[in-house]
């Protein structure tokens, strides 16, 4: 009789390698250059710098630029990861763009990337998973990765939430901020990669974050727009109870799947959405603030970017070395949660 592998052999399927994990081949981010400051939120809103920085620990936020879209934060980010990586465009076997913002409906923002890219071998799809769906993106790519189906996926988590949120509602505008991270996610061995991820979601929490208007159960009208109906609208108090609960214990929960510990966490990279969230999940975790990674000062909520944003920044500056262990968690409109744990594989030093 055949063997279990030489008949997949047979019929073109692909075996998976037990010693090969998923793990990041290259980063880039962008972010816009106009700065928005909370002293300038002052004057638009019923708002203080001392309220907001006490409150959420964000001090400014970028904007997109008049006609920028998210692909075109997508691209840039893109660009950057692929020459990080090293790679041609036509290289990328699968592009995901997660966003909450994509130019239009449809088509998806990942396709007007991959057009522009040029990366002429890719498939390429958006995915929709709220702040969490870079991790969702990562855990996608990973499946794709592990599996041998795909050697190159580059994930990207852009957003232009400038663009959907009220700028009249002092709940929500002074929160966000627009951005692009993108990941190349291939093989690597020796133990560096994706060691575990986790998905969750919750969709009984739906209504605490979401846009109401333009999709098919309210579809644009005047009526809509009249209403603020294609904003932005949250429920603060519930989505930062779902927040800490779910970086908190999704963690211990992706931490004990992995057969690891808190001890074992060189860096926590939470998704950046208020200072208060992540100092509360750091604390479930007994983890020191010294090895939480933290942008949201300097860029607001950035929904699916904060996460390689933050990566990025701190890989740059040499502070997460080769080996160590990166714990990201992340929460958003679903709701949905995310863990990923990632021992951190040194590519740069390794590629010069
Ligand atoms: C939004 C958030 C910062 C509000 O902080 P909070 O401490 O919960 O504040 P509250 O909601 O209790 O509001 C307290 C008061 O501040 C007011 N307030 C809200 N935004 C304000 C602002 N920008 N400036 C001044 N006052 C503001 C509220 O109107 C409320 O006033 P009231 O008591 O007179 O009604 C906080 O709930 C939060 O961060 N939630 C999670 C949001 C999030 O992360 N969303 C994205 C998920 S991906």
């Amino acid at each position: 009789m055949r063997s279990k592998a030489a008949w997949l052999q047979k019929w073109g399927a692909v075996m998976p390698d037990a010693g090969i994990r998923a793990g990041i081949l290259g980063l880039g981010t962008y972010v816009p250059e106009k700065i928005l400051t909370n002293e300038e939120l002052e004057k638009m809103v019923d708002t203080s710098d001392q309220w907001i920085v006490s409150r959420t620990g964000i001090r400014e936020r970028r904007l997109a630029g008049p006609g920028q879209a998210t692909s075109d934060l997508a691209l840039e980010a893109a660009g950057r990861a692929l020459a990080d990586a090293g790679l041609e465009p036509g290289e990328i076997d699968l592009i995901i763009v997660s966003t909450n913002t994509p130019d239009s409906l449809f088509p998806a923002a990942a396709c007007i990337v991959q057009d522009r890219l040029g990366a002429v071998n890719a498939g390429a799809f958006d995915l929709l998973a709220g702040c969490t769906g870079f991790l969702y993106g990562l855990s996608v790519a990973q499946g794709f990765v592990v599996s041998g189906m795909y050697k190159k996926v580059l994930v990207i988590g852009a957003e232009t939430l400038s663009r959907i949120v009220d700028w009249e509602d002092r709940n929500t505008c002074v929160l966000f901020g627009d951005g692009a991270g993108a990941a190349v996610v291939g093989p690597v061995s020796g133990g560096y990669g994706l060691i575990h991820t986790r998905l969750g979601a919750d969709g009984s929490g739906g209504q605490h974050l979401c846009v109401p208007a333009g999709g098919s159960r309210i579809p644009a009208s005047r009526e809509t727009v009249e209403q603020r109906l294609h904003y932005a609208r949250m429920n603060g108090r519930e989505v930062f109870k779902f927040a800490v609960r779910a970086c908190g214990d999704g963690s211990l929960e992706a931490l004990a799947a992995a057969g690891l510990t808190v001890k074992d966490v060189d860096f926590l990279i939470p998704h950046q959405a208020n200072i208060r969230i992540i100092e509360a999940a750091a604390k479930r975790l007994e983890l020191p603030m010294e090895k939480v990674l933290v942008n949201v000062d300097r860029f607001g909520n950035t929904s699916t970017a904060s996460i390689p944003m933050a990566l990025e920044e701190a890989y740059s500056q040499g502070r997460i070395k080769d080996g160590d262990n990166i714990l990201m968690a992340a929460f958003g409109a679903g709701l949905t949660w995310a863990v990923a744990i990632m021992r951190w594989h040194d590519y740069r030093r390794k590629n010069r």
